[in-house]
């Protein structure tokens, strides 16, 4: 084992998340979810998720230190989400950062959530291939990047396009709750599909010909959203029973197409062979499985990180977090902000 020693902390939403790493190899991945106290309100009350995140983070900054078998004084540098996300859970993280930073006398990198998302595949599969094209699927974002460098100097990480409505993973929840699922409502879906055949023609957002002269790589998910409302609303009207399996698996199968058709065009017209996708969405089941046989046939390699990854965790920020360190990147000042909209292509704050 070799590199950097790196604890990365994870805040940006409902999950606390703790990660040591050495180098690309990691050693602990503590998350405490405070998702059971959201769901009875359908989403992420902000108020609830600092009071969770104040209240796991020593808990779970020692489980990870006991995991790993390190002391907090073996650290070479702390890494902490500086944004994107909700603001007061974000500056919990960066807090419990900074305190830990000056009382070890280590460096801090305050990092971009959307890149450390990426940056985690290479604690499962290696340096990440520069460039490689990102397909970035979570609650809040739905985005693809070219990410030559995801330690971000000039030009590292560059936003091809985005979704100019809903997140794929913000569609899965809204479309679960329709469907009376709980929240967060991505898994729910997700295995609910698999005993559900695609039996529903629902609409694919921004791929009609028209749409991909101004829009080629962006997304649109609330129109699909509708679609269901409607489709559900009328069987209702007409009294018939909703197959729920038969509607997620024609939703996630409508998600899924349009997310890999335009993740395989936008590497094919960047000249790019590798593809990552990242966030919580990468989790799920047909999305991975959807890219793997349509990749192969377009010459394109899929890495997806393991589920367990994919969603938010500190094991991603400390991920990199080592790679900042590894590339003698300068690390934050110590009044580094927590930036609730930090923009992706700012990979250190
Ligand atoms: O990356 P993430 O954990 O948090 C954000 O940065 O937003 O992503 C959370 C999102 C939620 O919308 C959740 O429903 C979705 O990821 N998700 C899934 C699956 N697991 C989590 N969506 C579809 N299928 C899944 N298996
Ligand atoms: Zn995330």
């Amino acid at each position: 084992m070799s590199g950097p020693l790196v604890l990365g902390i994870e805040t940006s939403c409902d999950e606390t998340g703790v990660g040591i790493v050495r180098g690309h190899t990691l050693l602990a991945d503590s998350v405490a979810s405070s998702v059971d106290e959201h769901a009875r309100f359908g989403g992420v009350v902000p108020e609830v998720a600092s009071r969770a995140h104040l209240e796991a983070m020593v808990p779970t900054i020692e489980r990870a230190c006991e995991t790993a078998g390190v002391r907090l004084h073996d650290i070479d540098a702390i890494a902490v989400t500086s944004g994107p996300g909700l603001a007061g859970a974000l500056l919990v993280g960066v807090a419990a950062a900074k305190a830990l930073a000056i009382g070890l006398a280590k460096p801090i990198y305050g990092v971009n959530h959307l890149a450390a998302h990426v940056a985690v595949d290479q604690l499962e599969h290696g340096p990440l291939p520069q460039p490689c094209l990102a397909l970035l699927v979570s609650g809040g974002h739905s985005s693809l990047l070219r990410v030559g460098d995801v330690t971000g100097p000039e030009r590292g990480v560059q936003l091809l396009g985005s979704t100019i409505d809903d997140a794929a993973g913000e569609a899965f929840d809204k479309v679960a709750r329709l469907l009376a699922l709980p929240f967060p409502g991505g898994p729910h879906i997700d295995r609910a599909a698999r005993d559900g055949h695609v039996t529903i023609d629902f609409p694919r957002g921004l791929t009609t010909r028209r749409d991909l002269e101004r829009h080629r790589f962006d997304f649109s998910f609330s129109g699909l959203k509708t679609a269901v409302a409607r489709w559900v609303e009328s069987q209702q009207r007409g009294g018939v029973v909703i197959d729920v399996a038969d509607v997620a698996a024609s939703f996630q199968e409508a998600v899924c197409d349009v997310l890999v058709r335009k993740a395989l065009d936008a590497a094919t017209d960047q000249g790019i062979e590798h593809v990552v996708i990242a966030g919580g969405v990468a989790a799920n089941s047909r999305l991975r499985a959807m890219a793997a046989e349509r990749a192969e046939a377009h010459g394109i390699r899929v890495r997806i990180p393991r589920p367990g990854l994919c969603t938010d965790n500190g094991a991603m920020v400390a991920a990199l977090g080592a790679e900042l360190v590894t590339r003698g990147r300068a690390p934050s000042s110590l009044d580094l902000p927590a930036d609730s909209s930090q923009p992706v292509t700012e990979v250190v704050v």
